[in-house]
């Protein structure tokens, strides 16, 4: 067994996940002083004030680490990228700024389609290197659980590369990966209409994906010019009987129909969810279905931000995520979307750091290991300078100190 001790804090957000993370308050964080974590096959033993670690346990204690008397808490979860791919898009940025629209650029060929041509010409070495950089960057900010998704394939051989890249970093990366196929992110050109696309989808690239175990969500993005409601309905019904979990991209630049499919159809998560309103905010409140929140995505959008405050207040769970992509969020900055949601969405400080750890975790179905510190979740925690409360706070300066995962050190502060 390892001990970790000398914390001032320990955030252990045990009450948050006593409440399922909806509705959380200061006190859910459940802060216990002078504590300490004992960590046995990457699980946690124990945690606690370390004057009532019990006799028995001590004796089993073979190392120790201190954690030099700093806050600790939860690896972050980051539940929503589009980490895999290749190219920029830096010009259609300056192009959107110039008075585009998102919706005239993919019309034009440009969007998703213009990374789905660079991801198509990259080869499977160039997106793994690419790919581990920006897990690196992830994990230099706390993130100890990461999704990413395909989508810039869109074609049965592109999908299958990013999916093995995906698997191939999976097993050689110590934090915890998610794989979300996304071949639903927009019609590809060689199919004729979206339905036709989706028939393909769903009769061979699902069967195939769930048999050689490439991936563990499904993902599609339902938006007028991408995909309809009732097509999502179908996929993801399809998708569940092969046995994945599944996600949406809902509602986002248009109320068309994302987040409530997502909720009958028992998904994880409806992310984005911007343009709902009360009859979707009820339904997610009511449902197991995450509401996740990308408000990096918005800015660079120039769009509303999603309800948060309404969500939150009618029970709804809420996560937070970069949307890391390179035409609708091109950053990978956890700070920044923690602070956008304070200063946009008004989430209060405890809000924003359940939406990071504990409610993340939900929308990839991992609460039972992942999200807050308990006796049998993964060791997976991170120690910042500073108190916890200027979390979120400033850009641009850096908070974090140590990323133990799976009670392994991956990142320290110099
Ligand atoms: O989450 N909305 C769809 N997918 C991404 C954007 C992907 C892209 O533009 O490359 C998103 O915003
Ligand atoms: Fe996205």
């Amino acid at each position: 067994l390892k001990l970790y001790r000398d914390i001032s804090t320990l955030l252990t957000l045990a009450q948050a996940a006593a409440k399922g993370g909806r509705s959380p308050q200061l006190e859910d964080l459940s802060p216990i002083s002078k504590a300490a974590i004992v960590v046995h096959n990457k699980k946690i033993a124990w945690c606690g004030p370390l004057r009532h670690l019990p006799r028995p346990l001590w004796q089993k204690i073979r190392s120790e680490q201190s954690l030099q008397g700093r806050v600790v808490l939860p690896g972050f979860v980051e539940c929503h990228t589009h980490s895999l791919f290749a190219g920029s898009r830096a010009e259609e940025f300056e192009s959107r700024l110039r008075g585009a629209s998102y919706r005239e650029i993919a019309a034009a060929g440009g969007g998703i389609l213009s990374t789905m041509r660079a991801t198509r010409k990259a080869s499977r070495g160039a997106l793994l290197r690419l790919t581990q950089q920006r897990i690196d960057r992830f994990v230099s900010q706390g993130i100890t659980t990461l999704e990413v998704k395909t989508g810039y394939g869109l074609s049965r051989e592109a999908e299958l590369k990013c999916l093995r890249v995906l698997t191939d970093l999976k097993k050689s990366n110590r934090i915890h990966l998610v794989r979300t196929f996304l071949g639903a992110h927009a019609k590809p050109p060689e199919y004729p209409t979206p339905a036709d696309y989706l028939q393909f989808l769903t009769t061979e690239m699902l069967p195939l994906v769930r048999k050689r175990q490439l991936a563990e969500r499904v993902d599609i993005f339902v938006e007028n010019g991408f995909f309809s409601a009732s097509e999502a309905a179908w996929y993801l019904e399809a998708a569940r009987q092969l046995g994945f979990a599944t996600t949406v991209h809902a509602d986002q630049i248009s109320l068309s129909g994302g987040t409530l499919a997502a909720v009958q159809a028992g998904a994880l998560s409806a992310d984005h969810v911007i343009q709902i309103r009360g009859p979707e905010i009820a339904a997610l409140a009511s449902s197991d279905t995450t509401a996740v929140l990308l408000p990096a995505a918005d800015i660079y959008m120039q769009c509303e931000f999603p309800p948060a405050r309404a969500l939150i207040d009618a029970g709804a769970r809420v996560a937070l995520a970069t949307d890391f992509n390179p035409g609708t969020s091109p950053t990978q900055s956890v700070d920044w979307v923690g602070l956008l949601a304070r200063l946009e969405m008004k989430m209060s400080l405890a809000e924003v750091l359940v939406a990071w750890t504990l409610n993340p975790a939900y929308a990839l179905g991992l609460e039972k290991v992942k999200g807050s510190l308990a006796v049998g979740k993964d060791a997976d925690f991170i120690s910042i300078f500073g108190d916890w409360q200027e979390l979120f706070y400033s850009v641009g300066s850096h908070s974090l100190a140590e990323v133990h995962c799976g009670g392994k050190r991956l990142f320290k502060a110099e």
